[in-house]
């Protein structure tokens, strides 16, 4: 059974862009509300809810977390940055896990992953923290073996393979997709031999999650923009009860 975490950061995008300004989140005009999406994605399958806060708060919003914090059934799955400030808000709320990503104010979305090798003392620092408030640590990171074994040797139980260059080359890099879909069986054998729990997320979609749940000792996937997306068309407890069968129908138990 491979787990479904749905990112519901995208519906809080569609929120601020017409009630920036405005201090509700939730309720009379302020549409949507991304904490009430998120138990229409649990009661509709979703293992986890997954949220990034990021330090300019443009999408998700700190009382949005803490709403969630209180009334989600499934598990919380923080994306974060290595900062002081955000470890000392992820402490204080308490998550079930924490992913760590890298974060710059110009991007889009997440655009690689973590640099564990690089940044290996500020990432250590979160991790040991986060591991003596008992919550559990995941790396964000691309699928190469000197980052894989970085977050092995801090004692990170978990990593997420970012998914988004195979992504990307999906449809129109065939050799790519061979290439990056290489990458990550790879990565992801390795990080299995080293204990590590694999997760992956970013750009996974309806089209390649067919491919993708191929992934070897895949343990969760965690998925934004297309679950949002389609809900458009579907409503979200269809587009997200959808993707769970596509990760998981035909598998054997
Ligand atoms: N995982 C991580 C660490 C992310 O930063 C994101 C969002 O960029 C996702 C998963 C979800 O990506 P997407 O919205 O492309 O499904």
């Amino acid at each position: 059974m491979i787990l479904l975490g749905v990112n519901i950061d995208h519906a809080a995008t569609v929120r601020q862009a017409r009630y920036r300004q405005h201090s509700a989140t939730a309720g009379g005009a302020v549409e949507p509300d991304p904490v009430a999406l998120a138990l229409v994605a649990e009661r509709a399958g979703a293992d986890g809810i997954t949220v990034h806060l990021r330090e300019d708060r443009r999408h998700i919003q700190e009382r949005d977390v803490w709403r969630l914090r209180e009334c989600m059934a499934t598990r919380l799955n923080l994306e974060m940055a290595c900062t002081p400030a955000m470890t000392e808000f992820a402490l204080r709320l308490k998550p079930d896990s924490v992913c760590l990503v890298p974060e710059s104010r110009e991007e889009v979305t997440t655009e690689g992953g973590l640099d564990v090798v690089g940044q290996r003392a500020k990432v250590q620092e979160v991790v040991e923290a986060m591991r003596g408030a008992g919550i559990t640590t995941s790396l964000f990171i691309d699928p190469d073996a000197s980052q894989i074994v970085a977050a092995a040797e801090l004692r990170s139980p978990w990593i997420e393979l970012h998914t988004g260059s195979y992504a990307n080359a999906y449809p129109a890099d065939p050799a790519g997709r061979v290439r990056e879909w290489r990458r990550l069986c790879a990565g992801a054998d390795r990080a299995h031999g080293l204990g590590l729990v694999v997760n992956a997320g970013h750009g996974i979609n309806y089209v390649n999650v067919t491919e993708v749940r191929g992934l070897p000792h895949l343990h969760e996937c965690n998925i934004g923009h297309s679950i949002i997306s389609r809900a458009l068309y579907l409503g979200l407890a269809e587009a997200v009860a959808e993707m769970r069968r596509r990760l998981n129908d035909g598998l054997r138990p």
